[in-house]
């Protein structure tokens, strides 16, 4: 037994060894391959000889709340997404080469959720209890090199609930890397680059480099930086010629012009990169690349944000950091396709609810041209949930911030730090402290954009965060009706709407009559009895939470007032947790734009026809109704004065937007049929939309939102599944359950179907639909080849695809 033991581990260690390359100054290692994995407690797991031969093997990033079955025992409040928590150990074998033993060896974590501690060898390396925070421990000390193993045990410890306010997940859900370095290097975010003046001729761009030498003795470099721009040519660079370095840590700084400069914008994301050099004794030590964006903005009290000199607003959504059925395992793919998606309605920009991002997420935001507010918190030290981060607040905010800060602050779409959302301390006068302290962390990192937070407190006089004025743009979460006030409630302030809607939907099912609104809670229904016996909220855009608005509401306030600066609605997507109103079996959230799966709710063409200069004309709901019955029918559109609706050819009428209203409606006594919408502008069509009873459901049509895809072992395609009648019509109630077979270079990765009741697992090979359908996520493994889907489901006609990878 031993004997195999030992055998295993040989194999094994010279199987997951990474591969270092022996004359790179600087090599970065994906190290997220062959953990093995533990749910439980085991205390002995951080020794060397332990035997984890019998413990599961995974790769990172990895969610161990996402595989688990909803239930009623994993709730401490609804808000956490009733998924298992609890305790969970990671575990990797790794050996290091020889020629290492002079180098520095680290390894990154981008974020452990939550109460991490990592050993390396049985030494403690240390704790970090935020659950969003990037961090590295030095290895070098006691690593063992040659073909000795070196053993690495996390512990991360999610058991103490409730902890937040929204699904978490847990494990060590983003990536790892082991970093080799000589001993003179770039520190860790060691790069801080700005663009101290912009004009179409020239930018200067002024770069500090922090430069870390733990040989234990002075060192004399040179350092060049050269700007590469998006094509590979170097278009300027800077030299300092001769640095003596005595202390550990020296900071560095060059300034650069650069000529002409192709500014980063929302429609030209332009990205340059700045590759930094540092030589010793004509040596090449390090290397080290920052990304360049060159843009100037600004949020003015009476004109609101402007980009590059152009004032524009802000249309941004909050989103929290769940993938739906992946859960909060990063995957590049998966918050790509989520960024395509809003950006396709015309969305610009992004806050970070409420709490760090994955850094995969602020690349893609970089490179898609998105306006980021960095959050740090949801809470303070004054708790929102029992056993939160106000419990490590006092040990760890500052440097959580700080790392926040020194991480992001080279990321050209990031616009604002906020410190804090809807924090509690708004209403007592330690907000005063706080927010002073706070700001002054950041501002001691970067000056060069605003302090914010998301506030509630209108009412200037009792609102500390905003008294202690340290702010620089106020966020304010709903309140609409106040918008226009604020000139005069907070003169000479900029100010921008931080949270907007908490509108409630739920993809494809309508309630009637449409024409009033339903605010939830104060003064509306009381509370989850009044609502629907099958736990949905109707996806015409006329539900909310009290203390919101329906998108409309909202957006044709702030569409008018040039002070205010933009909004982030609340939410782009449907996140796991806060049903808001219903509880269990209500498990995940009825705020977003788009469902869970990311099937678009109708509202995301309100925005579409708002926000893009793309003609829409979007009609609702679906055409499946008890004959007689009185249906509205909705309508969104732009560029177009006018529609007109036919239903079997008959004229219903012709509508047009009056006031400032942002769809049109008929009520309508249904008959089978076809429904037609006509948009005219000028008497002139411009876009003709149609929509047919669907008869009895006959077959699975499946679309693939990428066939290609790169054999990478990450890769995604998301397949949408839809329950179709024999004539092509989408079956607007069916709910079948859908079976999925996988076969050749792909896995299953995930299934959903946006029903916020659903109680079915994330990670199975079935699904039912819901109003019509469902989703497959295929994830590929690394080898090329062809990967055939199948859908079967009783009584339907099954659908098989393939894709490629290669
Ligand atoms: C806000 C809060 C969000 C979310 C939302 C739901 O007040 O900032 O995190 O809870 O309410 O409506």
């Amino acid at each position: 037994m031993k004997t195999n033991f030992k055998h295993t581990w040989l194999l094994l260690s010279l199987l997951i060894s990474p591969v270092f390359a022996q004359n790179e100054p600087r090599t970065v290692l994906d190290f997220n391959k062959n953990w093995r994995f533990y749910l439980g407690d085991e205390a002995k797991a951080k020794d060397v000889l332990f035997n984890d031969s019998d413990w599961r093997t995974l790769t990172l990033p990895h969610d161990w709340s996402i595989e688990g079955q909803f239930s009623e025992r994993h709730l401490s409040t609804t808000q956490e997404g009733a998924l298992p928590t609890g305790i969970g150990w990671y575990r990797k074998s790794f050996t290091v080469p020889v020629s290492a033993k002079s180098k520095a060896v680290f390894v990154e974590f981008d974020g452990v959720y939550r109460n991490s501690e990592v050993w390396i060898n049985g030494h403690s390396l240390g704790t970090r209890p935020y659950g969003y925070s990037s961090f590295r421990y030095d290895l070098s000390k006691y690593l063992r090199f040659g073909t000795e193993k070196n053993v690495m045990s996390v512990r991360v410890d999610n058991s103490a609930q409730p902890n937040s306010r929204w699904y978490s997940g847990s494990g060590i859900y983003r990536n790892v890397r082991l970093v080799t370095t000589s001993q003179l290097a770039v520190d860790q975010w060691g790069t801080y680059m700005t663009t101290p003046t912009i004009t179409n001729q020239n930018a200067r761009v002024s770069l500090q480099t922090r430069i870390r030498n733990t040989g234990g003795k002075p060192q004399t470099v040179n350092i060049t930086s050269t700007i590469l721009d998006a094509t590979g040519k170097e278009v300027a660079s800077a030299t300092v010629p001769t640095l003596r370095l005595i202390d550990t840590l020296t900071i560095t700084s060059q300034q650069f012009d650069l000529k002409n400069p192709t500014l980063w914008s929302i429609e030209n994301p332009y990205l340059y990169k700045v590759v930094t050099r540092i030589y010793s004794q004509n040596q090449l030590v390090d290397t080290f690349e920052t990304p360049l964006g060159v843009r100037s903005f600004k949020f003015d009290p009476a004109t609101g944000f402007s980009l590059n000199g152009k004032p524009m607003k802000i249309l941004g959504v909050c989103l929290h950091h769940d993938l739906g059925a992946l859960g909060t395992a990063v995957n590049r793919r998966a918050m790509q396709r989520q960024l395509e998606l809003l950006k396709a309605m015309g969305c610009n920009g992004i806050r970070t609810a409420h709490n760090p991002p994955a850094p995969e997420f602020l690349d893609l935001c970089d490179q898609m041209g998105f306006i980021v507010m960095d959050e740090a918190f949801d809470m303070w030290k004054k708790k929102k949930s029992k056993q939160d981060y106000g419990l490590n607040w006092d040990v760890w905010h500052k440097t959580d911030l700080e790392d926040m800060v020194r991480r992001d602050r080279n990321h050209p779409s990031i616009f604002m730090w906020s410190i804090g959302n809807e924090i509690r301390e708004q209403f007592d006068s330690t907000g005063l402290t706080i927010t002073k302290e706070l700001a002054d962390i950041v501002k001691k990192l970067d000056t060069t954009r605003p302090v914010t937070s998301a506030l509630t407190e209108n009412i200037p006089e009792k609102n500390f965060i905003y008294r202690s004025g340290a702010l620089d743009v106020l966020g304010f979460n709903y309140k609409h009706e106040a918008y226009a006030d604020f000139p005069k409630t907070f003169p000479n302030q900029a100010i921008l709407a931080s949270e907007t809607g908490s509108s409630l939907q739920t993809r494809g099912h309508y309630d009637m009559p449409s024409d009033s609104v339903r605010m939830w809670g104060k003064g509306g229904p009381a509370n989850f009895k009044d609502g629907n016996p099958d736990w949905t909220a109707s996806a015409y855009d006329n539900e909310a939470a009290y203390w919101g608005s329906t998108h409309e509401q909202t957006w044709k306030v702030i569409k008018k007032l040039p002070h205010m600066a933009g909004l982030y609605v609340w939410t782009g997507f449907d996140y796991l947790g806060e049903p808001h109103p219903y509880p269990w079996p209500a498990r995940s959230s009825y705020f977003g734009i788009l469902d869970l799966a990311g099937f678009p709710k109708d509202v995301y063409y309100l925005y579409q026809s708002e926000w893009t200069n793309q003609p829409v004309l979007h009609l609702f709901p679906h055409w499946n109704w008890q004959k007689g019955a009185n249906v509205d029918v909705w309508a969104y559109y732009n560029q177009a004065d006018e529609v007109e609706l036919f239903l079997n050819d008959k004229s219903l009428g012709v509508r047009k937007k009056t006031g400032d209203d942002l769809h049109v409606m008929w009520r309508v006594p249904y008959e089978a049929g076809t429904l037609k919408a006509v948009s005219r502008k000028a008497g002139k069509v411009v876009l003709t939309r149609t929509m047919s009873t669907a008869g009895k459901p006959a077959k699975i049509q499946l679309i693939a939102d990428r066939n290609t895809l790169r054999a990478d072992g990450k890769d995604l395609s998301f397949v949408t599944v839809n329950v179709l009648d024999e004539q092509g019509n989408l079956v607007p109630d069916a709910n079948h359950l859908i079976t999925f077979n996988v076969k050749g270079e792909g896995s299953l990765a995930g299934v959903d179907n946006g029903y916020q009741a659903s109680l079915e697992p994330f990670k199975v090979s079935y699904r039912k639909a819901y109003n019509g359908k469902c989703l497959t996520i295929i994830q590929t493994t690394e080898k090329s080849g062809k990967i055939t889907l199948n859908a079967t489901s009783e009584g339907l006609q099954a659908a098989t695809i393939e894709l490629i990878s290669q």
